[in-house]
């Protein structure tokens, strides 16, 4: 494979970005409790901490934000922005919020809504399950093995374990489980996607029991994409036809539409079932605003319409982006750096727990390793292992991963050159680098806020 993944765009406007001194940034972290979400971002010269809401937007979409009707109730881009999502995913009904997590809120309220009940997801995500949780339900796992394990070349690594679900189902009854969320591009496994076939099985079974699937469609475009890489019956699709096909198999979706649709902020709940859209409709008032803005400037909902179109629609740009998460893969790879594979939709996600195989697992490894990128070369990820993954006092032993998340259409080759350049220089000194000890504690989605120091 090449090292570059050409761009289908040219650049209109730029930020500048510099690379404070080593001795700066080692004081900067130290500051920031060793947390990355800490660092100050004029600290940080290549900001890889996320590919949420960090894309650069079209000039189509900033022609878009002139275009803002800020009415209160009915504003014209809410309309533009219904059209978009009937015309891209098929749902009639659509409530928007102000991004993900406020669709996951309402969803769980709407479905769970403190009847308690049982979850099966796969895998989880980190906003997604507290709000299962806070709203009375109870995550289950049933994503495959091979989704926890970061050597395993398995193609869809997101999919859904059928007979473990169906086992669940018959254990728990299914009047006990309120839905099954089936996440596109697994964040928390690398962003690994599922197949149509899965999705298919996993769709004919909740119909069967009459249970709601819920697709979290943060991701879908990507997974999409590996669909059609990787399953034969969909090679000659366009990707709106496959992500037209996802949906119809759900009864409905969250969205975060920082990522796959290129706007800073934004997203919506969508859905088939009317009775859901209603209620939805009530609750969106309470926590997000009118169901016609839902936490966003009329702005923000044009530039997302023209965001969904351009997802969709522009099939080189998804190729592309795909292309700049394999081609730092490679870069890494080539240079002998432990990495999760295949490499997924969004990040390359580097395996800590062999990058520093003499830190235990309560020296926090990735979240080492994050801080000591960052101090090399001033570049930002962001831990996913034992600190986000833990819940409460529950045990754990899985991935322990640093997310290298690609803004989209940000950086260029150089810039992903670079990031390599300063992982490796990490990697030669990596028998050197000492643990951390967690010294401060939030008590839910402690990633965000946790504070650490050198041991
Ligand atoms: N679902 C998935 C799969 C996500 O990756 C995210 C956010 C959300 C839901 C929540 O959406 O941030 O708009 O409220 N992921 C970001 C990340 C934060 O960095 O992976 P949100």
């Amino acid at each position: 494979m090449k090292y570059y993944a050409l761009p289908p765009y040219k650049n209109k406007a730029v930020e500048f970005i510099s690379l404070i001194s080593r001795e700066d940034r080692e004081r900067a972290i130290k500051d920031a409790g060793y947390n990355t979400f800490l660092l100050k971002s004029k600290d940080v010269f290549i900001d890889f901490l996320t590919d949420s809401g960090t894309s650069a937007m079209s000039d189509r979409q900033w022609a878009g934000i002139m275009l803002g009707d800020e009415a209160y109730a009915g504003s014209e881009n809410f309309y533009h922005l219904e059209d978009a999502v009937k015309d891209v995913f098929g749902y009639p009904y659509l409530v928007p919020t102000h991004q993900g997590r406020g669709a996951e809120h309402i969803m769980a309220q709407v479905l769970i809504g403190g009847r308690g009940g049982f979850i099966p997801n796969n895998l989880y995500f980190t906003t997604s399950r507290l709000h299962q949780e806070i709203a009375g339900g109870t995550w289950l796992d049933v994503s495959i093995p091979e989704a926890s394990d970061p050597k395993s070349t398995c193609p869809f690594k997101g999919n859904i374990d059928v007979a473990k679900l169906e086992t669940y189902i018959k254990e728990k009854g299914p009047e006990s489980i309120p839905f099954v969320r089936m996440e596109a591009s697994v964040n928390m496994a690398g962003g690994q996607p599922f197949s149509m076939e899965n999705e298919r099985a996993v769709s004919a079974l909740c119909k069967k029991h009459g249970i709601f699937l819920l697709l979290d469609a943060t991701r879908i475009v990507e997974n999409a994409h590996f669909i059609r890489e990787r399953e034969e019956k969909y090679k000659s699709w366009s990707l709106k036809k496959i992500v037209r096909m996802m949906c119809a198999f759900s009864d409905g979706c969250t969205m975060s539409s920082k990522k796959d649709h290129y706007v800073n902020i934004g997203g919506f709940l969508a859905t088939v079932r009317k009775d859901v859209f209603e209620r939805a409709r009530a609750l969106v008032v309470v926590y997000e605003g009118l169901h016609t803005y839902g936490g966003m400037a009329g702005r923000d909902m044009e530039a997302l319409s023209i965001g969904i179109k351009e997802s969709v629609e522009n099939e080189e740009l998804v190729a592309h982006y795909v292309g700049q998460v394999s081609v730092l893969a490679k870069m890494l790879r080539d240079r002998g750096i432990p990495l999760c594979e295949p490499p997924g939709a969004h990040a390359v996600f580097l395996d800590a727990k062999q990058f520093l195989p003499h830190l235990s697992q309560s020296e926090f490894p990735a979240q080492t390793l994050a801080s000591e990128l960052y101090i090399e070369g001033g570049v930002r990820t962001m831990e996913r292992g034992i600190v986000s993954g833990q819940h409460g006092s529950e045990p754990y032993d899985g991935l322990e991963f640093v997310r290298l998340a690609i803004p989209r259409r940000v950086y260029e080759l150089a810039h992903l050159m670079y990031v390599a350049d300063v992982v490796e220089t990490a990697w030669r000194r990596r028998s050197h680098i000492r643990g951390l000890a967690m010294v401060y504690e939030p008590k839910d989605l402690r990633f965000f806020q946790a504070r650490f120091e050198k041991k």
